[in-house]
């Protein structure tokens, strides 16, 4: 794995920073230079990304905003490893996510990422407990110690009553919190979430956006949201706007 190269020496990316200058100085901990992502489908290529860059600083919380089809799912799949560029370069915690082996992106996705979707894809038979321990599991940890720590997250969650339940018989609120503690669980470094609050009714949805803050905070993070509120990205402290292929600033929280 290749080292970050310290942001001073990219400055390509400087007018890309937040123009009310709010994003803090010092190297960024995402790293996004001249991305292009072309699919190929049956009725041709799609070029979704035109020389995109991004920087993120250490302990962001930044919104993606944009309209449906704009990119924003594809831009967090690139930059959790779960899908390549087709040029560009990206680097995310000093990892440079485009030249890993399969192997080395699902070790890196599961030491250092933690990702939230729309919808929460927990395992229907496993407890909600089960659920938030698997991506230690999946480490090769022993189960005690998993489910001892997952524990500490049902509680960080406000849901330790509900450990044992099953994913069908929790609400969808509760359900996103799950989600959030098993991206949590594995302590990531960075939180990428996607639409977490899309399926959630108003007051859910800024309960779950309070709590993803909150840990946000809490555990130290750097956190990407993609949403479609405009009032929840307004908490955020920078807002980036995806549009024809390109990150816009468009400001953020004081
Ligand atoms: N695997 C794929 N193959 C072909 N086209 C895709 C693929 N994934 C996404 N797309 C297309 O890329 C565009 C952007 O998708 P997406 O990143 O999901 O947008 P957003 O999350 O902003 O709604 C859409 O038009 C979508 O149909
Ligand atoms: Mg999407």
């Amino acid at each position: 794995m290749k080292q970050a190269p310290a942001a001073a020496a990219n400055p390509v990316s400087r007018d890309l920073r937040n123009p009310d200058a709010r994003a803090p100085e010092g190297t960024s901990i995402i790293q996004v230079r001249g991305l292009e992502k072309t699919y190929s489908t049956a009725r041709g290529s799609l070029t979704l990304f035109h020389g995109l860059d991004l920087d993120v600083y250490p302990g962001e919380l930044v919104a993606i905003v944009g309209q449906s089809g704009a990119g924003k799912s594809t831009l967090l799949h690139i930059l959790g490893a779960l899908d390549a560029p087709t040029a560009g370069t990206v680097h995310c915690a000093s990892t440079n996510v485009a030249e890993l082996s399969q192997r080395q992106a699902a070790a890196f996705r599961n030491s250092t990422i933690g990702y939230v979707w729309q919808f929460h894809y927990l395992l229907p038979e496993f407890t909600a407990l089960e659920n938030v321990a698997m991506p230690l599991l999946a480490r090769g940890q022993d189960r005690r110690t998993a489910l001892a720590t997952a524990s500490k997250w049902m509680q960080e969650v406000g849901l330790e009553e509900r450990s044992e339940h099953r994913p069908g018989e929790l609400s969808g609120g509760e359900q996103q919190r799950i989600a959030l503690a098993r991206a949590l669980v594995g302590g990531p470094r960075l939180l990428l979430a996607d639409e977490p609050t899309g399926d959630l009714d108003e007051a859910t949805a800024r309960r779950i956006f309070d709590l993803l803050q909150r840990l946000h905070v809490t555990h130290g993070l750097t956190s990407i949201v993609v949403t479609h509120n405009l009032d929840l990205a307004a908490r955020c402290a920078r807002t980036l706007r995806l549009e024809h292929g390109r990150l816009t600033a468009l400001g953020g929280a004081s």
